[in-house]
């Protein structure tokens, strides 16, 4: 009889049958696969690498933040890889949103396509999100409030008006799961304002943290900036942004009613994997890593956390997520 049923589902299900996995996790209604998944803007512009990374060992494909044109970007040198993460001051170089709404169209992949949109403007980003509600193929959006890089236009997330008067409008048509991007927060009660805004709308997750705005880091031998762009400022990823990604999630665990967090920052083992869940992530999002190591990252990261975990008696994401203890 098992075989029967087996067979009639191999025959008719066009998906193979998914089997659990120790680092299977779910946001908030998105089922996922696998924790781990890239975070936009690394390796994640073109056709060729979103397909990469529909065949790599994660939970979701995260696509780069679309803006309505293609975007060139800032002028090259943007990224660097240096000791200990990374600098970019990348410019949403993007293939503009028709190319991503095509791509989701056709995406067939055993895991979500999400989106991630970054309209320059409120107007822009109503416009992208209205073409995203009437397409098919998107799982879900990630709405980047916090790209550090275009010069002249402050990161809406560090305005708390003005991510609500966003929201409202977002919120006013668009009822398909988005979630939010937002910058690092470094002062306490920067962290409750935006989260009293955030408890206000549906969101489906919050991901906590894009890059750290305007580091500058020191080419020495040409006593120059390593970037181009912006005198050389540009967002630091990497471990330099591990304490504070995993202050930042813990803190939004703590504040969001209920909204799943999607970790960022500082990932490059599969214990910092573990230390985001343990703050409350959802999943993790992989970026300096991706850049620096490629796709193979996710294979080393996904197996780390599970020998952690089989090492601490977890069997599932859930037995530890949001479980740090105080001292
Ligand atoms: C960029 O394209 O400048 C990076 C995107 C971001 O930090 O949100």
């Amino acid at each position: 009889m098992r075989f029967v049923a087996l067979a009639f589902s191999l025959t008719l299900c066009p998906k193979p049958l998914m089997r659990p996995t120790a680092i299977e996790t779910e946001i908030g209604q998105i089922p996922l696969q696998n924790c781990l998944y890239n975070a936009s803007g690394a390796r994640c512009t073109t056709g060729e690498e979103l397909d990469s990374l529909a065949r790599a060992p994660t939970g979701a494909v995260l696509a780069k933040s679309a803006t309505i044109a293609y975007r060139k970007g800032n002028p090259k040198p943007r990224y660097r890889d240096i000791p200990f993460g990374s600098i970019n001051a990348m410019g949403l170089p993007n293939l503009g949103i028709d190319f991503y709404l095509d791509y989701a169209a056709a995406f067939s992949a055993e895991k979500p396509l999400f989106l991630s949109v970054a309209g320059l403007t409120t107007a822009e980003n109503h416009t992208l999100l209205k073409r995203i509600q009437k397409a098919a193929g998107v799982g879900a959006v990630e709405l980047n409030l916090s790209c550090p890089n275009i010069p002249g236009k402050p990161q809406t997330g560090y305005d708390v008006a003005q991510t609500e008067h966003l929201l409202q409008g977002v919120f006013a048509f668009y009822d398909k799961p988005l979630g939010v991007k937002l910058p690092p927060y470094f002062d306490r009660v920067h962290f409750d304002q935006m989260a009293a805004v955030l408890n206000r709308f549906p969101l489906a997750f919050v991901t906590c943290i894009n890059s750290m705005g305007n580091g500058l880091h020191i080419d020495v031998e040409r006593e120059t900036a390593s970037l181009k762009p912006k005198g050389g400022f540009g967002g630091i990823g990497g471990l330099y942004a591990k304490p504070t990604a995993l202050a930042n999630v813990n803190r939004f665990y703590k504040l969001l009613d209920g909204i799943p967090i999607v970790g960022c920052g500082g990932v490059q083992t599969g214990t910092d994997v573990f230390e985001h869940i343990l703050c409350g992530a959802s999943a993790v999002q992989v970026g300096t890593s991706l850049m620096k190591e490629g796709l193979a990252c996710f294979t080393r990261l996904g197996e780390e956390l599970q020998s952690l975990m089989r090492e601490k008696g977890y069997v599932r994401v859930a037995d530890f997520k949001g479980k740090l203890k105080s001292l």
